[in-house]
């Protein structure tokens, strides 16, 4: 939903009138009052027009929050209630978007609230402008100038415990987007005669109590400072600390703003001893000491602090202690030098110490206008903000005040010419006729202080430049004469006899009426002050002093400037100053706050009327507030003004459709008002008398209360109505809902209970047709067996008489066969029994042996000679037969099997046969032979090149090459050997390297000797007395023992035609060398696993253990 637009307006819940041109009737009391009640409904700031008078409250009241810069942001200055902040956003606007510099004038007495204003308006103005890090810290700079400038120029006075001793003029400078650029401050004469003396209950500047409550102890020491206030001539006493206000903190405050406005450590502290030498200068005490001319001169008394002052400030001390002492004159060329007597050193030092003092503080200004000065060259609008001393009544006023009320004059001056001015134009822009109104015009004081003849001014000038005597009373005298017809002059004295009488007025006073009131001038000091003269040797000291600041404050003292044209006095100096600043003021847009003072004890809630009175009278308020009604007392653009009113009229109310000022004349027929109370200007509409305003306002405000009414009346309409309507739509919601639910509960009643009669009806159904169909069943079946009995009789019936046909006829088939056979039988009785039986009993045999046969055919086994499986006799008498061809049959496919042999294999299993027929049941190990394949040449000694020395050694064919174990004869263990036998040797060689051990021909083996167990030891007999038999006889074992035997068995009978003795025994003899040793076999010992062990047991018997 959109945002809805309050439009609200000053006039609205109005505490008296926020605008006094409303104000009715016009007149001081409705006027005070008027202040008063706002005031003391802490509405302290109030219209007239748009110039804003702002009550000091003494207080801090919530009205500059945050939250209310938000709420006066944008807006009409008369959309709120009055505020500084309304005043602040308006120049502020009508600077960026209209591109018109503006300047805001803040007048009023001291302690009215001006500084204060001044820095509420620059917190404003900072808080709605451009944001970003660079404009920030500009804006920073800008604000924190505040504190240093306060510190040093400010003091507490009777009137204000912060009184602004000088004056200031504030350049803000913005671009285009009304982002701040930088600034520019002017200082208009600093109280200069404040730092050497205070009136009772005043204090110094600020600055001096700051150092001493804040500085440490270090820094204390470093500017040769002591804490104790009482320490110092220069600080008055009574009032050195000032309720509220805490110096420390202060002090702190400003240092820190200080470094954000730019200045340099070093430049800091030679600030700091500026002004500590400035306050050790008071301490400098002189006596008088009689010279020999009789005259006295002065002495410095303690010279431990000039010392001091000498060192914190780098000066030559007796440089300035002659200054002290001597004053040079200088005259066409000639330098005339004067001993200073006590009161002329007196005088020496404190223009001194307020020469130092002004001079840093102007110099303060142009070094912060260093900083914050813009940073670029593009055209800059210009916000300028005035905050200057306010208009002051001592009991004793002296040339400062004269100077500070003259400043006030010429401000209320250009008050006067801006208002009337800009209400003039107002007028002729807006085509209105302009009736002149009758006030006050203070330009005729103005003109007797500044004129450049007769004016005060010009007349202290005059005297103070006039050769001869000059003093004070000389220049009375003056005025007194030039003076004295003047309507705003007073004095004892003139010629003018009004006041020859008037005790009031001392004879050494003048008074002027000012235009805020009358004010009396002690005229002690004006010569002095205005000549403003400091001893030519001092500022030649200072600027001889090695401090780079002190030297910069003195630039007249440099010998090679000198000047003897004397310098412009304080007087003409401020008068121009004044007068550039109202120059510069005349050419921008003027804002006004006047501040106004409720009461003189600087106390809350507390309202003097008098006092009150005696401002507005002064500052012509009042007349500010005729000047402004001259004719209309008040004005508005057409569309606000229509916005306003037009619920006051049909025709208006709610739209008007055309241009706003038509709306607004329809809208003021139709209502009735006097021509002569309103005038149509060109965008604004005039209304003549405050009267007619409140009519339209009690109009509006008894029509907002029908509206309201009808608002009221209407809404609560709508409310009920929506909530008829939503309760309606919910009840039919509900209902619905409701019907459903029932309609939903009752229908599965219905369903359930169809649904039990559907099923007790479908099972009546169903029963009923189950009856019908088994009925029909019945009938079917009973019919079907009936039939079938029937067709059963019937069939039997048939059947009978079939099988009594069939019957019969067989019958008469066997009988005729009987009959046949009996024939045939008789016919060949005797035929038949002489050969039948035996041919009967050998066609039977021959037709069994057929079926033999023609079986057997059937149940042959297989072809593999190992088959045992052999059809079963069927007849007895086929007994042998079945065995005769079973042994054929046998035979038959030995020899099939035997005819796909190979000649190798047949030799194989002629060597098998052979060994079957050497060991078979003789030795254990036989079975183990059966599977081995009788290779013969295990060991490839043609393939291994490390036997190839064997190889060549032996040339014939090799039948056997296999490793042996050779049992040592010694201690019966077995060493490897490759076992050789061709067709005639046996040999025996190295494992390792193939070297033959022993070579034995096959004549010369006799006898093989082995176990009957299962091992594979065999001896090999050697012939006796054969060269072979000399190591004796062999003692072998081989897992292939038997092929081995069978193969040196088939050999040595090939080639000798011997049959080599196979020897199979548990005990044997081997010959070795000379004796016989018997090699026992013994069954059972399983020591070694599997492995048959021989172990020699006594020189006769070498024992093999068989497993
Ligand atoms: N708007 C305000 N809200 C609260 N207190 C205020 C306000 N304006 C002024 N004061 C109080 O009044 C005192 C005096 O105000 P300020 O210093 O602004 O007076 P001034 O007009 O500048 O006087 P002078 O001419 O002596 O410099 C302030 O120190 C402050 O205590
Ligand atoms: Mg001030």
């Amino acid at each position: 939903m959109a945002k809805m637009e309050v439009k609200t307006s000053l006039l609205d819940d109005m505490i008296g009138v926020g605008d006094m041109v409303l104000l009715e009737p016009l007149n001081e009391d409705s006027f005070i009052n008027n202040l008063k009640k706002r005031f003391d409904h802490n509405e302290v700031y109030t219209y007239i027009g748009s110039v804003v008078i702002s009550i000091n409250p003494y207080r801090s009241l919530p009205i500059y929050t945050p939250e209310k810069v938000e709420e006066y942001r944008n807006r009409n200055f008369y959309e709120l209630s009055p505020h500084i902040f309304a005043l602040s956003d308006e120049a502020y606007r009508s600077l960026r978007d209209q591109d018109k510099d503006q300047c805001i004038l803040i007048t009023g007495e001291s302690g009215a609230g001006k500084t204060e204003a001044s820095k509420l308006v620059m917190s404003y103005v900072a808080a709605v402008c451009g944001k970003g890090a660079e404009v920030n810290q500009v804006k920073e700079q800008l604000l924190q100038s505040n504190p240093v400038l306060e510190a040093f120029g400010n003091a507490k006075t009777v009137r204000n415990d912060n009184s602004s001793r000088f004056g200031k003029y504030m350049d803000i400078e913005f671009d285009f987007k009304g982002d701040p650029l930088g600034g520019v401050i002017s200082n208009y004469l600093l109280e200069k005669s404040r730092v050497v003396k205070q009136p009772r209950g005043e204090r110094n500047f600020h600055i001096f109590y700051q150092i001493l409550s804040g500085a440490s102890e270090e820094f204390l020491c470093k500017l040769k400072l002591e804490r104790d206030f009482s320490r110092y001539n220069y600080l008055g006493l009574d009032s050195a600390r000032v309720n509220g206000v805490d110096d420390a903190s202060n002090f702190r405050t400003v240092r820190n703003a200080m470094q954000i406005v730019g200045f340099m450590d070093h430049e800091t502290q030679s600030v700091f001893e500026v002004v500590a030498a400035v306050l050790k200068l008071g301490n400098i005490e002189f006596k008088p000491e009689s010279r020999a001319n009789g005259l006295d001169e002065s002495k410095i008394k303690d010279k431990n602090e000039l010392k001091e002052i000498c060192e914190l400030t780098g000066i030559d001390q007796s440089v300035l202690e002659r200054a002290f002492s001597f004053r040079t004159v200088e005259a066409k060329q000639e330098k005339v030098s004067t001993t200073l007597n006590v009161a002329q050193a007196y005088y020496a030092r404190d223009a001194l110490a307020k020469n130092l003092y002004s001079r840093l503080f102007s110099w303060l200004v142009t070094r912060i206008n260093e900083s914050i000065k813009a940073q670029t060259k593009v055209r800059k609008k210009v916000m300028g903000v005035l905050d200057i001393y306010g208009f002051e009544i001592f009991e004793d006023n002296s040339f400062e005040q004269f100077i500070i009320n003259y400043c006030n004059e010429k401000l209320q001056q250009i008050f006067i010419e801006l208002t009337l001015k800009e209400e003039q134009e107002e007028y002729i822009r807006e085509g209105i006729e302009w009736t002149h109104i009758e006030y006050f015009n203070n330009a005729i004081i103005c003109d007797l202080i500044e004129n450049n003849q007769t004016g005060i001014l010009a007349m202290l000038d005059e005297e103070c430049l006039r050769p001869g005597t000059v003093t004070d009373d000389t220049f009375l005298e003056k005025l007194n004469q030039v003076c004295a017809t003047h309507q705003h002059f007073e004095s004892r004295m003139s010629k003018c006899s009004r006041f020859l009488n008037d005790t009031s007025l001392p004879h050494s006073c003048f008074r002027i009426q000012h235009y805020a009131g009358k004010v009396m001038y002690q005229v002690e000091g004006f010569v002095d002050k205005n000549n403003d003269l400091l001893y030519r040797d001092l500022s030649q000291a200072m600027w001889k002093a090695n401090h780079s600041l002190i030297k910069a404050l003195f630039p007249e003292g440099n010998p090679a400037k000198i000047n003897l044209k004397r310098p412009p006095t304080a007087g003409s100096q401020f008068k121009a100053s004044v007068a550039t600043l109202m120059k510069n003021l005349q050419t921008k847009n003027p804002n006004y706050i006047r501040c106004i003072k409720p009461n003189d004890k600087k106390a809350a809630h507390v309202f003097n009327e008098a006092l009150v009175c005696h401002q507005i009278r002064y500052l012509g308020l009042l007349e500010n507030v005729r000047v402004r009604r001259a004719g209309y007392a008040f004005r508005q653009p057409y569309e606000p003004c229509l916005e306003r009113y037009k619920m006051l009229c049909k025709q208006t109310w709610p739209h008007w459709r055309g241009p706003a000022r038509a709306g607004v004349e329809v809208l003021f027929n139709e209502l009735g008002i006097p021509e002569e109370e309103f005038s149509f200007g060109r965008s604004k509409i005039f209304i003549r008398n405050p009267r007619t305003l409140f009519k339209l306002e009690d109009l509006r405000k008894q029509r907002l209360e029908d509206l309201a009414t009808l608002i009221g009346k209407i809404y609560r309409g709508w409310k009920c109505r929506t909530r008829f309507l939503l309760m309606k739509k919910c009840q039919i919601i509900i209902a619905s809902w409701y019907r459903r639910y029932s309609q939903q509960q009752k229908y599965q009643k219905i369903k359930s209970s169809a649904i039990t009669v559907q099923s007790y009806i479908r099972g009546w159904k169903a029963r009923k047709l189950l009856r019908e169909l088994k009925h029909l069943k019945r009938c079917n079946e009973a019919a079907t067996v009936i039939a079938a009995y029937w067709h059963g009789t019937q069939a039997r019936r048939e059947l009978r008489r079939l099988k009594d046909e069939a019957r019969n006829k067989h019958a008469i088939a066997v009988i005729w066969a009987f009959w046949l056979g009996y024939k045939v039988r008789r016919e060949y009785r005797k035929f038949f029994r002489a050969n039948a039986g035996r041919k009967i009993y050998e066609f039977t045999l021959q037709r069994l042996m057929q079926k033999y046969f023609l079986e057997m055919k059937n149940k042959m086994p297989s072809l593999s000679p190992i088959d045992k499986n052999w059809p079963a006799r069927p007849y007895l008498f086929l007994d042998s037969t079945h065995k005769e061809l079973k042994r054929i049959f046998h035979l038959w496919r030995c020899k099939k099997y035997r005819d796909q042999f190979t000649d190798q294999q047949k030799l194989i299993y002629e060597e098998k046969l052979e060994a079957s027929e050497l060991f078979k049941d003789k030795k254990a190990l036989y079975p183990a032979s059966v599977g081995q394949p009788f290779q013969g040449a295990y060991l490839e000694i043609s393939e291994n090149p490390k036997y190839k020395k064997l190889k060549d050694a032996v040339d014939e064919k090799i039948i056997i090459a296999e490793v042996v174990n050779k049992i040592n004869r010694a201690n019966g263990k077995a060493a490897s050997r490759i076992f050789l036998l061709t067709k005639n040797n046996v040999l025996l060689a190295d494992q390792k390297s193939g070297t033959i051990k022993s070579e034995v021909p096959l004549g010369d083996v006799t006898k093989v000797s082995m176990s009957s167990q299962n091992d594979g030891f065999f001896a090999v007999h050697l012939k006796e007395g054969s060269e072979a038999a000399s190591k004796g006889d062999f003692l072998l074992s081989s897992d292939h023992l038997i092929e081995m035997a069978t193969k040196l068995y088939r050999t040595t009978l090939s080639q000798t035609k011997q049959k080599l003795n196979i020897e199979i025994s548990d005990e044997f003899l081997v010959q070795f060398k000379q004796d016989k040793v018997c090699v026992k076999f013994i069954q059972g010992s399983q020591k070694n696993g599997n492995i048959p062990t021989c172990k020699r047991k006594n020189n006769r018997l070498l024992e093999v253990a068989v497993p």
